[in-house]
């Protein structure tokens, strides 16, 4: 009885210890890693000599670390893409021979040098904005006739609003907005809005992404577009292009805290790793299933969203970005995200749609459980347990105490 009590005070000593552990390292770990940040747009161009066309924007974001720099590249030339390249060196330099980069047909016209220093590079590049009639209320893009979709918009062809004007050096944020030419815009817009990190964290709106110091996150808005349809759903085509290990895979997560996502107890993480291998994970996009009807959501504005599965793309994506980095030895795979599902109100109700995804370098981050979980389990496991332990104390103590003499001596 005794070593059952001594067991007992054991597991709920190490359990009580592992709990504040975990929180205070939970807590603790915006201080673990830390990159020094600098922002600079159109890196080494001088204006004067190359005049840049209307909506053509570069921005360059460094993230210096103790032995190697992350470097991304947001660019507006043709379809918007990010490009994030990763080198084992504290000094390389973004290389931009402006006149051919804005020709767009010549390979090495940006570059990381020196060149030797690049170790992974990854490009994400939003291709296009489906439209569909989902008159039977489907939310299933895939099952679709071709009927049914409205001509692409492609957003290569959007006009991009200058960079410059919505750059945040502070926040190490910027907003690119830009539409198409038709109607539809006349008062809407897509925009992209890039955030860079130095250090752990979470954004405050949903869905509240936890980010790290090799990480950086673009919230897509399609704010204010006239639908073609009173009951069209929108997906968004990505494609992600990597130097030699292809983002060939989508995984889903699964976890039982939705604090930080109201409802939502799943991740996504589209990675790249080594060839015939699934370990260690070299670089990711990562999202959480749901996009936002309102820009200051509330619980009802959330609606689920689903990708297919990434496939092969022949050709390189119309990035101006991509064309200038990636030479032969490149890979690209695309897949679809579609928001919304069957049941939930149409684009029309709000003319709203918001989704945000993070890009980054190796393993992506984890959500642990928030202090409030940790708490409730402690409470929840150990105050059983505290029972327990009380009851076998008191067992053990009439136990051991001398036991009147019920029988009498037996002469
Ligand atoms: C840009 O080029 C012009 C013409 O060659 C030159 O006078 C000017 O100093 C240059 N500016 C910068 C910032 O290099
Ligand atoms: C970042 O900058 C601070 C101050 O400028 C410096 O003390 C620190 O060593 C830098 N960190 C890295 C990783 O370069
Ligand atoms: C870079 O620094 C990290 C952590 O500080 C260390 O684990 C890694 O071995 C270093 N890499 C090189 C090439 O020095
Ligand atoms: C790129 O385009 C320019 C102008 O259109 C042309 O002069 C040049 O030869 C082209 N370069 C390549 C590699 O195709
Ligand atoms: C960086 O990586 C390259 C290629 O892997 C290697 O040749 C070079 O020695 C590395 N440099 C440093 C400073 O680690
Ligand atoms: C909608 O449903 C009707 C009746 O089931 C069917 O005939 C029609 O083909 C469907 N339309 C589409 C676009 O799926
Ligand atoms: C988009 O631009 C490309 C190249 O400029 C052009 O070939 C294509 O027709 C345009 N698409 C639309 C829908 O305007
Ligand atoms: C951005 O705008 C500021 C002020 O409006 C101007 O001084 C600066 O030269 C611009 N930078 C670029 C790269 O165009
Ligand atoms: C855009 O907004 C203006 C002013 O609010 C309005 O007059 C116009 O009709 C709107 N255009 C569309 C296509 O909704
Ligand atoms: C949106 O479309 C639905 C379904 O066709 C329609 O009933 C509703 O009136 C439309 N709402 C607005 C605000 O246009
Ligand atoms: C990967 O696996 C395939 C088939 O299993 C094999 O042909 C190929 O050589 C492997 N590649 C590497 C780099 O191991
Ligand atoms: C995205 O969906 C459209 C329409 O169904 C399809 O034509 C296109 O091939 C899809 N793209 C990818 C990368 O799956």
């Amino acid at each position: 009885m005794a070593a059952d009590i001594m067991y007992t005070i054991h597991f709920y000593v190490l359990f009580v210890l592992l709990t504040v552990r975990c929180s205070s390292s939970f807590i603790g770990n915006g201080e673990n890693y830390r990159r020094n940040l600098s922002l600079e747009l159109n890196p080494g161009l001088n204006s004067s000599l190359t005049p840049l066309p209307p909506g053509v924007g570069l921005l360059h974001v460094r993230a210096l670390g103790k032995n190697n720099t992350l470097h991304y590249l947001l660019c507006s030339q043709g379809a918007p893409a990010l490009l994030l390249v990763h080198t084992n060196s504290t000094s390389s330099k973004v290389k931009v021979d402006w006149p051919a980069f804005l020709v767009q047909n010549t390979t090495g016209s940006l570059k990381l040098t020196p060149e030797s220093s690049v170790l992974y590079s990854n490009t994400l590049v939003f291709t296009r904005l489906w439209e569909y009639d989902d008159v039977n209320d489907t939310a299933a893009p895939e099952h679709l006739p071709p009927s049914s979709f409205f001509q692409p918009y492609e957003l290569q062809n959007f006009t991009w609003d200058d960079l410059n004007k919505t750059l945040d050096p502070m926040a190490y944020t910027a907003l690119l907005c830009g539409r198409d030419a038709s109607e539809s815009f006349s008062n809407g817009s897509l925009c992209l809005k890039f955030s860079a990190f130095d250090v752990e964290g979470r954004d405050q709106g949903w869905p509240s992404l936890l980010h790290n110091a090799n990480s950086s996150q673009l919230r897509v808005v399609l704010d204010g577009v006239v639908p073609r349809s009173n009951r069209s759903r929108f997906s968004l085509e990505l494609q992600v292009v990597g130097s030699t290990q292809a983002m060939s895979r989508v995984d889903v997560l699964r976890s039982i805290d939705d604090e930080y996502t109201p409802s939502i107890f799943k991740v996504s993480q589209w990675v790249s790793s080594p060839v015939n291998s699934t370990f260690p994970v070299l670089g990711y996009a990562q999202w959480k299933p749901v996009a936002y009807r309102r820009p200051s959501p509330v619980f009802e504005d959330a609606t689920p969203c689903r990708h297919s599965t990434p496939v092969p793309v022949a050709q390189l994506p119309p990035s101006g970005l991509v064309l200038a980095y990636y030479g032969g030895e490149s890979q690209t795979t695309g897949l679809n995200m579609t928001f919304s599902i069957t049941g939930d109100p149409f684009y029309n109700i709000t003319n709203y749609l918001s989704w945000t995804v993070l890009v980054g370098l190796g393993s992506p981050p984890v959500d642990s459980f928030s202090p409030l979980v940790l708490v409730i389990m402690a409470v929840g496991l150990g105050t059983p347990m505290l029972i327990i332990l009380l009851g076998g104390v008191c067992v053990c103590v009439r136990k051991n105490r001398p036991q009147p003499h019920v029988y009498g001596p037996i002469n």
